[in-house]
This record gives C-alpha cells, structure tokens and sequence, in this order.
C-alpha cells in the first residue's frame, strides 16, 4: 500500500466525534507515514485551548488559524492528518486538502450524539440541543465531506482496527486515478 501511494499523504475529515484521531493514528502507523492531528497543533501553537480560541477570539479567527495550520501541513509528504471538522467550510483549505487523498469518515448521528453527549471540549456543541445542533452542522457540511475521494460508512460497532483495514482496502480504487491527474496536471504545467 505504501508503494502504491508513493508518499502522498492522507487527510480524513469528517463531523466531530468521528474518531479522525484515533484512526489516524492507527492508519499512520501502519503505513509508516507521520501523523497530524490539526486542532493539535492550533492549540501547541497558540498556546490555547479550542474552547479558549472560540471564547477569546471566536470562530472566525478560529478558521483562519486552522486555514494556516493546514497550509503548512499539507507541504510534508506521507502524512496522516486528522482535521477540525469543520476544516471543509473554507473552499481556500480544499487547495490544501487536495494535496493528498481527501478521506471522509462518516458516522450516523445517532451514533455521534452518543459519543459526545458528555463532550466539554469542543464549544459548537455546548447547547442544550446536541440531536439539533449536530444535525444542522450534518446539514450544512454533507456536501463539502462528500467532496472527499473516498467516503468511508461507519458502522457504530467497527473498531478503529476495522475501520483502519476498510480505508486500507479500498485506497486502491482511488489512488491510481488520483495519481493519474497529478501526473497530467504536472505534464501540462
Ligand atoms: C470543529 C471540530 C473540532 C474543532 C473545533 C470545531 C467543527 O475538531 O476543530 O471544535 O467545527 O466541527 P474535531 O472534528 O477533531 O472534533
């Protein structure tokens, strides 16, 4: 596999609760490729917490240092990297994103709501109504996500194990038509 991918690095989006991190992790490791997490790296770089950025300075400035953060990630080759969940809303970040496979993990709502019932960390979701409020961003994002190359189903009892071989298996069927355009693109250019 990571002959096949020649060193191009792999970005997973997706809704918040999806388990980017974990996967990444695991999917990093088995292909041998460093793993970045974004939100991560935003808060080592501002020396911050998620929640103190949206508190202090808000969701705009937010975006525009997850924007930064993904700029310069996207320059390193075989990399795994988890990001926001809402690091898709900015058609700028997808000039980014584009420089590597674009992966979705997808995970039924109800399935989300379980997992982040209890969640304190992320601020978009510190409403009284999580169904509604995760189903409008659902709403909002559904068709940025399905901009990805591949989108992976989740079913609520696949582990990240499974969930790491079910990415692993079906990378082939869009990595060589991916590498294809980047080799047209770099002929006509
Ligand atoms: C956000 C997702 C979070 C984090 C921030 C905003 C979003 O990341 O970037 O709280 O807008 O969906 P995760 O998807 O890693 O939870």
């Amino acid at each position: 596999m990571t002959d096949l991918l020649r060193g191009l690095s792999i970005f997973l989006v997706g809704m918040m609760g999806t388990g980017k991190t974990t996967v990444g992790q695991i999917l990093a490791k088995q292909l041998n490729y460093r793993f970045f997490d974004t939100d991560v790296l935003i808060e080592r770089v501002t020396q911050q917490s998620i929640s103190e950025i949206f508190a202090e300075q808000g969701e705009d400035e937010f975006r525009d240092i997850e924007s930064q953060i993904l700029m310069q990630v996207c320059a390193y080759t075989k990399s795994v990297v988890a990001t926001g969940g809402g690091s898709v809303i900015h058609r700028m970040n997808w000039s980014y994103l584009r420089h590597g496979l674009v992966i979705w993990l997808d995970v039924p709502i109800n399935v989300l709501i379980e997992r982040l019932s209890t969640d304190i960390t992320r601020p978009l979701l510190q409403e009284s109504d999580l169904k509604h409020k995760l189903e409008t961003l659902m709403e909002q994002r559904r068709s940025l996500y399905a901009e990805a190359d591949l989108h992976i189903s989740i079913e609520n009892a696949q582990t990240p194990e499974e969930i790491v071989n079910q990415i692993v298996t079906t990378l082939p069927t869009v990595i060589l038509p991916k590498i294809e355009s980047y080799l047209d693109f770099s002929a006509e250019n």
